[in-house]
């Protein structure tokens, strides 16, 4: 039976084991041959010597070249080598794929990322993208421990809905319409009477207002599922599809969610450390020196908690030149964000009270008529994190700052009804998940994070 690289351990010695994988290097000689074994379980290869007295020497070794599958049963012994602890005697080698050396794309010498995302589909048999994935289904798998022991249910919202969350327009259209013959009403508009939905439909740029329905009924909820925004951002953390992880409370402030998140992102910083200390010794050595320690800080110090007049204080005050020039009332760019968090406060800060008019309708209007309760965790490397807020739940201020953006209250006309029922303060948040990933790895580009990234211009595999 075959064992995964993953499961081997000293009490394997001098058992017959079976394993399969991909050959990361190999070295053949006349004598003998030593390759470096696969297969994704974990980062670390395994060690296959072949002697040339197995059945068919000559022909494998002809046959051995990096990228090839195959499958091999032997004996595990103590290796004498210093890089690893034991390594495998061949008795039998099948090849199962040959992969042709002069072809296979990836060659034993370092590659760029930029030329990796041409070949997405080979990439993750490198030891970055190996590291990334594993270290991707681990943070998910925190993000549901977290949660789940905490109490919050799990909730699937619509990935396809008519509610713009953020009013920021910023969606993608579904539609089974002609694009070539769109039917017409009288007034040459759209007649979206004969679409799919018979109305307008988008890809969800949040599951935030669904979820605050069941969080009104359930108490705490989280949401944790692909997110789409056609905003035309060509940075290292935009993309046009990815994960978001939102959590909403019942009977919860600004407060109690600053708690929760920062709670939920330590958590997370931990499991990775203790469940993936090949694929954080590989990124702390080649990819971001000293971020094992950087996070250990973020784990053992709180954040700073910092209201948005405050800051804009300290940005007008900064040394430093930013591009863009601060006053109150005008949103933070990255630029801002990542002073705040790297070099004045040097760990996380979560910025809150936020001018009204630069966030979102829902946000609940503080007593001083000018801020609203919302908040962004600002991180080192990469800037907002999270974003969230406590929710606004009185029914009358809520329908007017509708009205002042100028948005259909029909359309939210049952995101209205949770405000006439029984209605109940409430707040929450949404985490990127990309971003927390880039932020774990140390990794620059999200980009590379993802297994297939959409961004503007690139919609490929
Ligand atoms: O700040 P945002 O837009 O907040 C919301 O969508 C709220 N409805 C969340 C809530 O309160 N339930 O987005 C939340 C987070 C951001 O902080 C960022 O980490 C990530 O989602 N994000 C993106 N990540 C990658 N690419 C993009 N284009 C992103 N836009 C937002
Ligand atoms: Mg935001």
């Amino acid at each position: 039976m075959r064992i995964k690289i993953s499961k081997i351990t000293e009490n394997n010695i001098d058992t017959i084991l079976t394993v399969m994988g991909w050959i990361k290097s190999s070295r053949t000689s006349k004598n003998f041959s030593f390759i470096e074994l696969n297969d994704g379980s974990c980062f670390n290869s395994l060690q296959i010597i072949i002697d040339a007295n197995i059945n068919n020497y000559e022909n494998i070794i002809t046959k051995l070249s990096t990228g090839a599958s195959i499958s091999v049963a032997g004996k595990l012994v103590k290796s004498p080598g210093k890089e690893q602890s034991f390594e495998l005697q061949a008795q039998t080698i099948e090849i199962l794929g040959e992969c042709d050396p002069e072809k296979y794309p990836l060659q034993k010498k370092k590659h760029s990322f930029e030329f990796l995302r041409e070949i997405a589909h080979l990439r993750a048999r490198t030891n970055t993208f190996g590291a990334v994935a594993r270290v991707r289904s681990a943070l998910a798998f925190a993000t549901h421990q977290f949660f789940q022991d905490n109490g919050f249910l799990y909730i699937h919202t619509p990935i396809i809905t008519a509610a713009d969350c953020e009013g920021a327009g910023e969606m993608f259209k579904v539609t089974t319409l002609d694009l070539e013959k769109l039917p017409k009403t009288d007034k040459n508009n759209v007649d979206y009477t004969k679409d799919f939905f018979e109305k307008p439909a988008f890809l969800t740029v949040s599951g935030q207002l669904e979820g605050e329905t069941y969080a009104c009924a359930l108490s705490d909820i989280y949401t944790f599922g692909p997110t789409f925004r056609a905003e035309n951002s060509n940075t290292s953390r935009h993309l046009a599809e990815f994960w978001m992880i939102e959590p909403e409370m019942a009977f919860a402030d600004i407060y109690n969610n600053m708690d929760c998140a920062e709670n939920y992102i330590k958590y997370c910083l931990k499991y990775v450390l203790e469940k993936c200390p090949q694929d954080m010794n590989f990124f702390n050595k080649f990819i971001k020196p000293g971020i094992i320690d950087k996070l250990n800080n973020v784990i053992n110090s709180p954040f700073e908690r910092l209201e948005y007049t405050k800051a804009i204080d300290i940005l007008k005050k900064a040394p430093k030149k930013f591009e863009y020039n601060v006053e109150w009332g005008t949103d933070l760019q990255s630029e801002h964000e990542r002073y705040l968090a790297e070099e004045y406060f040097k760990k996380p800060v979560i910025l809150y009270n936020y001018p009204a008019h630069i966030k979102a309708f829902y946000m609940r209007q503080n007593d001083d008529g000018k801020t609203v309760a919302a908040m962004d965790i600002l991180v080192e490397g990469i800037g907002e994190i999270i974003g969230g807020s406590q929710r606004e739940e009185r029914l009358d201020i809520l329908e007017a700052k509708m009205d002042k953006m100028g948005l259909d209250k029909n359309s939210y006309w049952w995101y209205l009804e949770l405000r006439k029922y029984g209605s109940v303060k409430h707040a929450g948040f949404g985490l990127g998940f990309e971003r927390l990933i880039q932020f774990v790895t140390g990794m620059e580009n999200i980009r590379d994070v993802i297994a297939y990234p959409r961004f503007p211009g690139h919609c490929d595999f």
